[in-house]
This record gives C-alpha cells, structure tokens and sequence, in this order.
C-alpha cells in the first residue's frame, strides 16, 4: 500500500516536472505580444499601414515602411510587404463599397438591382441579379443587397407586368364613359373604346362613298 503511494508521487512529481519544462521552452522561445520572431531574435512588429523594411538587430530597432498604394496591412506585422487591396469587378457585379486604405482592405457590394451571395464581414465577395417577376405577378418584397426579390401573384380583376409593387385593378371603361373592347387579364389592363367614335365616322364616311360610287356610275353612262 504504502509502495503504491510512493509509486503515484513519484510519477505526479515527473509529469509536473515535464510540464513546467514545456511551459519554460514556450516562454522562452515565444516573442511578446507587439513582436515577431526572425531567426532567433524577437522584433518590435511594425504598425498597422506599414511592414518591415529591415528586421531590428542588437543595435537598433525594427525599421517599417508605410504600404504602397493599392496595398494595405490591417494588423501590426512582421510582414516584408503588404497585401494587395481586392478588386470591386463588374465582371462579378460588385462595385465599391469603400476604397482600400493603407489600413484596411476594399469592401465590395452587388451592383444595383442584384443581392448578395457571398458576404464576408462588412463586404460581399460575390453577387446575383435580382429575381424578375414575371407579367402576372408583382413585387411582393423589393430585393436589397443581401435578399433577393419575392413575387407574387395577381389575384381576381388585377393585372401587373411584373414590375409593379402591387397589381393594379383592371380600368372600368363603363366608368369612363367607354366601351370594353377587350377584357383584362392578370398581364394586362381592360383595353376600352369609344364605340360612339366608330359609329359618327362610319356615318361621316358612308354617305360620302356612296355619293362618290354614283357620280362614278352617272359618269361611265354615254
Ligand atoms: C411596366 O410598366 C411600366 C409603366 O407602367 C414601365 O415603366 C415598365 O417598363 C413596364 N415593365 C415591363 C417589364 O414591361
């Protein structure tokens, strides 16, 4: 019993022995938190909007540079360049959102009229066009940049051609003093006519084609 005991101090005291050791070796060979490491040395890093031009020897410090256009560090570094801002391109229908700064990358939304598919943080890295609603429906929720559009479609006397925000009731010609001259649908309006007008030029019209069809005729007589 008691050798047991012995056995599990000894090993405890070992395994705490191995830990304090890794623990030393991790420390010891670690930079500090605004450092970096090049060979065996630890550096001051170099502030965010610059990197490192030369590494810091015994003598003096880290010497930086701030990134060159187009090129950005967005964290503290030992980096020996920058990163290369993103690109907003059409060709993926995004534009900018804002420009890319020495301190920060370009941020990308969808172009007019499309959603986002892919947003990353603040950003978006791709995008698509907006659903078209089809004649006989409406725009039931306008897309945004991060949700598509939602249709809907048009129910009893109503007609939409797929760009409006809701359907619009089908034009009584009785109201206008007009004629039905063909029913609405869910695509179209009622299309009205003034069958009055059709009438007074057919009476305007007849007459006149008749008196012309018999001055013809008196004529050809010899
Ligand atoms: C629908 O009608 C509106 C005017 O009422 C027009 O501006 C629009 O271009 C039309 N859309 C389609 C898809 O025909």
């Amino acid at each position: 019993m008691q050798g047991m005991t012995n056995d599990f101090t000894e090993s405890l005291l070992k395994f705490c022995l191995l830990l304090l050791y890794a623990v030393c070796a991790v420390v010891m060979s670690a930079c500090g938190p605004a450092e970096y490491k090049t060979g065996q040395e630890c550096c001051p890093m170099c502030v965010t909007g610059y990197f490192v031009k030369r590494d810091c020897t015994e003598f003096r410090s880290t010497s930086c540079l701030p990134c060159p256009n187009s090129t950005y560090t967005d964290v503290p570094n030992g980096l020996s360049k920058c990163f290369s801002c993103s690109v907003c391109d059409s060709s993926v229908l995004l534009k900018v959102k804002r420009a890319c700064s020495s301190i920060s990358d370009t941020l990308c939304e969808p172009l007019e009229g499309h959603y986002c598919t892919d947003p990353i943080q603040d950003g978006c890295r791709g995008a698509v066009e907006h659903t078209k609603c089809s004649p006989g429906q409406y725009i039931n929720q306008t897309g945004t940049a991060y949700t598509d559009a939602v249709c809907a479609e048009c129910v009893g006397d109503t007609y939409s051609n797929g760009s409006f925000a809701s359907c619009r009731p089908h034009t009584r010609c009785e109201s206008l003093g007009q004629y039905t001259g063909k029913p609405g649908t869910h695509t179209e309006d009622t299309y009205c006519e003034n069958r009055r007008r059709h009438h007074m030029l057919l009476l305007a019209v007849l007459p006149l084609a008749c008196a012309s069809l018999v001055v013809l005729v008196v004529r050809r007589k010899p």
